[in-house]
């Protein structure tokens, strides 16, 4: 939809597009000035396959400052981006058939990624009247001798659902009793929770879980530094030992300069991440606020991240069912978002609230337009 938004622009159509998944912020200029400091330094040459100490030792500092986890920089992977890091677990640990529980709906790449590594994809239904969280219960049906994995993306892409530490805890609990399965926390959106609470991830609630727990992280959607490819990964030796060796054989190291860059965003000052996140608090509750008012849509209140994920069943039998035809309509209204479907969901759609207030204001206007 992004591309084809693109074109539609080029074209000369006037388009908002709500499709991407990244913040519309600046990349903050301690984190630019760090890059160009590291070129000015001739830091261009080949860095340790799986990050540089100094960033790995900032990486620690993140996870213990920021997730409340633990992390020796021994056990640290630093990676292109999350993506990297969720594709080097699963392919150094996935054999053929085994089974892994990804809660649905799911942000894309997760379930190309197992299928990729060999593995067979358990969907775990939530829904939008439990803001698409699972519980304990839901998880323990889904549970075999076959199990390796459970993907928990918390606050997660595209629901927005967050999960509260008594509700880790209830996993947790279960999780003990089937110390073969693991679970890969991907907390790429960890400083985006607007429930006041501090952000709670597993390996802090459940530290005694650490050796089932494999926890990523990143800059990306945090300091808006998506196009620097940074991600880094915790979790037990034996896994980082064989992401170290994976990507030692295909990608080495992220590259030398948004390392530099990196190790400025972990280091350096986060005051404005509040800032951040109270603006996006204020945009997500005029989207949710304007959306819940166009008859036929529907959406809880995303509690973290920068999605909606919108509910237009009632609307659906005009569209055949299909929501990309939906998503297609929309688009010839000048909104480009993204069909439910692509994230394992149905009927409806989902937008990204990273995008300025005036925007999403107009957006919204054309989305009511284009479904009167
Ligand atoms: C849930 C989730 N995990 C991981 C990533 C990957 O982030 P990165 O850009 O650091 O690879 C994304 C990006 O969209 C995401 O939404």
């Amino acid at each position: 939809m992004t591309d084809r938004a693109t074109e539609l622009r080029e074209a000369g159509r006037d388009i908002i597009s709500l499709s991407v998944g990244e913040p519309d912020f600046a990349t903050p200029p301690h984190v630019v000035q760090a890059a160009k400091d590291a070129l000015d330094q001739g830091l261009t040459r080949y860095t340790p396959v799986t990050g540089m100490a100094r960033l790995k030792q900032a990486a620690a500092l993140h996870f213990r400052r920021d997730l409340g986890i633990e992390a020796d920089p021994a056990n640290i992977v630093v990676t292109a981006g999350g993506k990297q890091a969720l594709f080097e677990v699963l392919c150094a640990s996935v054999g053929e058939g085994d089974e892994v529980i990804v809660p649905a709906p799911w942000w894309v790449s997760y379930p190309q990624m197992v299928r990729f590594a060999g593995g067979r994809v358990v969907p775990l239904i939530t829904h939008a009247r439990d803001n698409f969280r699972f519980d304990a219960a839901d998880l323990a049906a889904l549970i075999t001798p076959k199990t390796q994995w459970l993907l928990l993306n918390s606050p997660g892409n595209p629901t927005g659902a967050t999960y509260p530490a008594e509700m880790l805890q209830g996993i947790g609990k279960l999780l003990r009793d089937h110390p073969r399965v693991m679970v890969l926390s991907d907390d790429i959106y960890a400083p985006l929770n607007y429930t006041g609470a501090r952000h709670a991830t597993l390996a802090n609630v459940c530290p005694d879980l650490a050796d089932q727990i494999c926890t990523i992280s990143g800059v990306s959607k945090s300091h808006a530094m998506t196009g620097f490819r940074i991600g880094v990964a915790t979790g037990p030796a034996w896994l980082i030992e064989a992401m170290g060796r994976l990507q030692s054989n295909s990608s080495g190291n992220p590259a030398s300069i948004s390392q530099a860059a990196a190790i400025a965003a972990f280091e350096g000052p986060q005051e404005f991440l509040a800032e951040w996140r109270e603006v996006f608090r204020a945009r997500r509750d005029l989207v949710v606020g304007r959306i819940n008012a166009i008859p036929g849509l529907s959406t809880p209140v995303p509690e973290g991240a920068f999605y909606c994920f919108i509910d237009a069943s009632p609307l659906m039998e005009r569209f055949g069912g299909d929501d990309t035809r939906l998503a297609l309509h929309l688009l010839e209204h000048g909104v480009a978002v993204v069909a439910a479907s692509a994230f394992g969901g149905r009927n409806g759609f989902r937008i990204s609230f990273a995008a300025e207030e005036t925007v999403l204001e107009e957006a919204m206007h054309r989305i009511a337009a284009a479904l009167a």
